[in-house]
């Protein structure tokens, strides 16, 4: 089996590298309750969104995963404080900021370093950031991002791997995003709050996390309306002040993942700090395969234990059935009764994870962006690569419904978006620990 090399910080001097894994033996069903953190991908664009505010902020319920340290030391390196000030809260000051320019080195791990372009062009009407890295599962262009920007009066240049934005004013503008794209969205919002005039993102996300990140700008004294919907409306301010608390969004796609875990193992478990209203795709889904499921306020108790029932998915992007939950749910199609399929919509490459689930005894078939699903699997354990985050996160699941031992590899895909994931399935009942594997 190849491994991604992943160095732990204390060891790579030593030239020793230090591998993590998950292992876990399954066939435990879940119970209890589990309290959901911040939305990742919220917080990825919150903390870069801070860049437009002139002073101080503080940021609540913010995840403690690896892409939200990235993003923190990204924006010291820019020149901003920020403190961690309690569990998971953020102050960041962005007064001394002092340079436009993102290296390779700098956004090489996180594809979300993206926001940077529109919150440093926001800020300094100027951006040099490289093109940024992140989860592998496909081609992920950013001519949206670019077509915006330069509807909004910006040149945009690619040289040596570095996006080079700039202009000599921005200014509103009516934009018609030809693909629904999250990232096109959330960039051009930070990039158009500052400008002069009002600006029209047509055809645009609306994913939770969009509306958060408008919510926030708003906070800061910015104005936008329409978030959540398929036209936003922004119109330039001249500043977006400090002196303000937010409070991140839970995450839709943890909780999701936790859902169809307790689904998976036959268990019954309360997913806790959450936005139901944010679930409902899946609620509805579950609902659909015979799996009761109990909406509170700000809770869902999902209990399985009956026959789960064959079903065809078809991701999409929001209010439809979450891209980022295909792999997850592919598990649970797999105990299905009957055939299923699950049709991808948003990411052409997102397959890679069937290989490592047929690995397990699962019987997928790929055709095009179709999965054919035989349900009725017996997963056993078998060591397993996460090929990117929500493929690690299916990994997992399948190694909790499993019998025998499951060796997860590849997790730094995982701690880039769930935080402590091993902590909170073992609080829950799962046999589930991480170990190192020392390669010298
Ligand atoms: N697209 C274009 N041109 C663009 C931008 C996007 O053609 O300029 C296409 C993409 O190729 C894709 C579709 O539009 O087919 C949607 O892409 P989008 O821009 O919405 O994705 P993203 O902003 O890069 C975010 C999440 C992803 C999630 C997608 C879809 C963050 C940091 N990432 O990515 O989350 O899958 O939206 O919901 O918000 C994850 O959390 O595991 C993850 C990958």
């Amino acid at each position: 089996m190849t491994h991604n090399v992943y160095y732990l910080a204390n060891d790579k001097k030593a030239g020793v590298f230090c591998l993590e894994k998950l292992v876990i033996n399954g066939r435990k069903p879940l119970h209890g309750e589990v309290n959901i953190s911040g939305a990742k991908n919220a917080a990825v664009a919150v903390i870069p969104a801070a860049l437009l505010v002139e002073g101080t902020c503080r940021i609540e319920n913010v995840p403690d995963i690896k892409d939200v340290k990235i993003l923190k030391d990204l924006l010291i390196k820019l020149g901003a404080k920020v403190e961690c000030d309690g569990k998971d809260s953020l102050t960041i000051d962005t007064t001394g900021i002092n340079t436009y320019k993102a290296n390779y080195d700098m956004v090489k791990s996180m594809r979300a370093s993206y926001y940077l372009y529109g919150a440093l062009l926001g800020r300094f009407n100027k951006a040099e950031v490289a093109f940024p890295g992140g989860c592998d599962f496909g081609f992920r262009p950013i001519d949206q991002h670019i077509k915006g920007f330069e509807a909004l009066g910006a040149r945009v240049d690619v040289e040596h791997g570095v996006v080079k934005i700039s202009a000599d004013k921005l200014s509103g503008s009516q934009i018609y995003l030809d693909v629904v794209s999250v990232g096109a969205t959330i960039n051009l919002m930070l990039a158009a709050v500052r400008a002069k005039g009002q600006t029209v993102i047509e055809n645009a996300a609306k994913e939770p996390h969009v509306v958060d990140v408008a919510n926030f700008l708003n906070a800061m004294g910015a104005n936008i309306k329409g978030a959540g919907t398929d036209v936003i409306k922004i119109k330039g301010v001249d500043s977006l002040k400090g002196g303000c608390t937010y409070s991140i969004i839970p995450d839709q796609i943890e909780a999701g993942t936790f859902m169809i875990a307790a689904a998976a193992t036959g268990g019954d478990v309360t997913v806790k700090n959450i936005i139901p209203k944010h679930m409902e795709s899946l609620t509805a889904k579950l609902i659909e395969m015979n799996v009761k499921v109990v909406e509170g306020e700000d809770w869902i108790r999902v209990s399985g234990g009956k026959k789960i029932t064959k079903a065809n998915i078809k991701t999409l992007p929001y209010p439809g059935f979450p891209t980022d939950l295909h792999p997850p749910i592919t598990v649970l199609l797999c105990l299905a009764e009957g055939t299923s399929t699950i049709s991808e919509g948003v990411w052409d490459l997102r397959f890679q994870y069937v290989d490592e689930l047929k690995r397990m005894g699962a019987n997928i078939k790929v055709e095009g962006r179709i999965a054919v699903i035989e349900g009725g699997s017996r997963l056993s354990g078998a060591p397993v690569n996460a090929t990117d985050l929500r493929a690690g996160a299916a990994m997992v699941i399948a190694g909790l419904v499993a019998k025998g031992t499951t060796e997860v590899h590849n997790i730094q895909y995982i701690d880039r978006g769930y935080e402590k994931i091993e902590d909170k399935f073992r609080q829950l009942g799962a046999d589930i620990r991480r170990e190192q594997i020392t390669e010298n």
